[in-house]
């Protein structure tokens, strides 16, 4: 039988069917009229304020999506002192209430579906399919960590009393999380975290990545409307200098980050040089993940698990694949194959529903990624890429998908996160090797392997050192409470999101002993 959810009645969101015409014509036609809307994003309170600045669309920079206000210094310590004031009064209102406020804004989101995915394709570049998944990740979080709440924090837990007095533990919040969330999961990655703060008694303070302010100031929006007082739930819009006010306040109880491992690094420091209660550190980093491909594998399930791991997304994603492995004795000719799929990837809008692969964020990560692609070729590696077709718009951030041969991960001297695959070649009795060069790279988000020898799964599976390893199927799109997600070493602090020990991160224990 198959394992039942650990929350009895709670389901995954059932998403979009695409491939149902009604559904799809109703949606695009939605879509379609929201094509020039305008949106606005703007700190939840305002100390000082500052001046609209244009969000633009990283496929179309002359399309304007909308307008940011950034928070500034004043701004932050307005809404830090908000947040603690308003934090006692939302940790007592208990789990059951505030999972009922969760639940609501998961309605929410699902009933703002179009406007959500519009602003998922104009601001972050998503496809369409993409853009179901990010919605649909999004309402996950928010009811599976609503769930946590009643489960974990509606009443406390009577412990055993060996000299008969009664010792009840219970589950709080810290104070005031700040949440900084990063544009490849405007939405999803935006929320999720906020939802496990808030599901845990926190209040919040949601500092969304600088290029997705409008998608988040909806969410925030949305959750307002659902219920959730203003003051536990504050949007703070901003780029590094936002994050460094909030970060550096004494009087926060933690943050709960997603981005590059050199930022949380830097977050971690901020931490340290608090002069107050020691602040917790949620960190989800980078990865170089790979996926190792022996002789035994299905080469049809290999080409599709390598084009999705690589490419969907146009490889923006932590989980993405990085580096292939693929064994001496079938290189040549899974290789073969897995350039026939490239080949054929559609390049484009992600407007148009045909695209597979569309833009990166922007143009400093599209400028990284040519320079990777440019000093590879340089240093003398054998790269395919792909032409860009003529007619993307003139000033938009798309990057041309690549593969380059190298001869170890080691090779690489940093994640690149974008539309590019390397692949090396190991011999048939080189496995054991593959796994330490993963590892000695020191990140540990997702590995794949595709084979059919039960040795391989066992050796990969011992020793690798990694979050999330995937066997016959690709290694992207983690399911909130099937594969809680998140890395080890360079890759995160863990706990998992959508995964069971991830809103008690976000608490403290308090223990009452009474004696009877
Ligand atoms: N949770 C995402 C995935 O599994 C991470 O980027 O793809």
């Amino acid at each position: 039988p198959l394992p039942a959810d650990i929350f009895p009645g709670r389901r995954n969101s059932a998403g979009v069917d695409l491939a149902d015409p009604l559904v799809r014509e109703a949606l695009l036609a939605d879509l379609a009229g929201m094509r020039e809307r305008q949106w606005a994003a703007a700190p939840t309170v305002i100390a000082e304020g500052g001046e609209p600045c244009p969000v633009t669309s990283p496929q179309d920079r002359s399309d304007i999506v909308g307008d940011v206000i950034d928070a500034t210094p004043a701004d932050c310590a307005l809404m830090v002192g908000r947040g603690r004031a308003a934090q006692a009064a939302w940790d007592q209102s208990g789990g059951a209430a505030r999972a009922r406020l969760l639940d609501r804004a998961a309605d929410l989101f699902e009933a703002h579906r179009s406007e959500i995915l519009s602003l998922c394709q104009r601001e972050a570049g998503k496809t369409l399919s993409d853009a179901v998944l990010e919605l649909r990740e999004a309402v996950d979080f928010l009811r599976y960590y609503a769930a946590e709440a009643r489960s974990q924090f509606a009443a406390p837990t009577l412990l055993p009393g060996p000299t008969g007095e009664q010792n009840w533990l219970r589950l709080h919040g810290r104070g005031v999380f700040v949440t900084i969330s990063p544009w490849n999961f405007p939405l999803a990655i935006f929320i999720g975290p906020a939802a496990a703060a808030l599901a845990a008694g926190n209040s919040v303070i949601a500092k969304p990545a600088e290029q997705t302010p409008l998608i988040a100031a909806l969410a925030v929006r949305l959750c307002h409307e659902a219920g959730l007082p203003n003051d536990v739930l504050q949007l703070a819009p901003g780029d590094g200098r936002t994050g460094a006010a909030l970060t550096s306040d004494a009087r926060i109880a933690g943050v709960a980050f997603t981005g590059s491992t050199e930022t949380a690094l830097a977050i971690n420091r901020s931490l340290a040089a608090h002069n107050g209660p020691i602040a917790t550190l949620i960190a989800e980093t980078g990865g170089q993940n790979a996926l190792i491909v022996d002789s035994s594998a299905l080469p049809e399930q290999v080409t599709r698990d390598v084009v999705a791991g690589a490419f969907q997304s146009a490889g923006q994603r932590c989980s993405a694949l990085r580096v292939l492995y693929l064994q001496d004795d079938v290189a040549d000719a899974m290789l073969a194959m897995i350039r026939g799929a490239f080949d054929a990837l559609v390049i484009g809008d992600p407007a148009e529903l045909a695209s597979d692969v569309g833009p990166v964020i922007d143009a400093e990560a599209q400028t990284a990624l040519n320079d990777h692609v440019a000093a590879m070729r340089a240093a003398g590696r054998r790269v395919w890429q792909r032409d860009l077709p003529a007619s993307l718009a003139a000033d938009a951030s798309f990057v041309a998908p690549a593969i380059i041969e190298i001869q170890s991960i080691t090779d690489l001297a940093q994640e690149n996160f974008g539309p590019v695959l390397h692949v090396a070649r190991f011999p048939a009795e080189g496995l054991a090797q593959v796994i330490e060069d993963i590892n000695s790279v020191g990140y540990g988000l997702t590995l794949g392997l595709h084979s059919r020898i039960d040795a391989h799964h066992r050796l990969v599976e011992g020793r690798a050192r990694v979050g999330n390893l995937y066997i016959n199927r690709n290694q992207i799109g983690a399911v909130v409470g099937s594969q809680p997600f998140g890395g080890e070493g360079l890759s995160g602090t863990g706990p998992k999101a959508g995964g069971p020990h991830y809103v008690a991160r976000f608490a403290t224990e308090r223990v009452t002993c009474v004696d009877t």
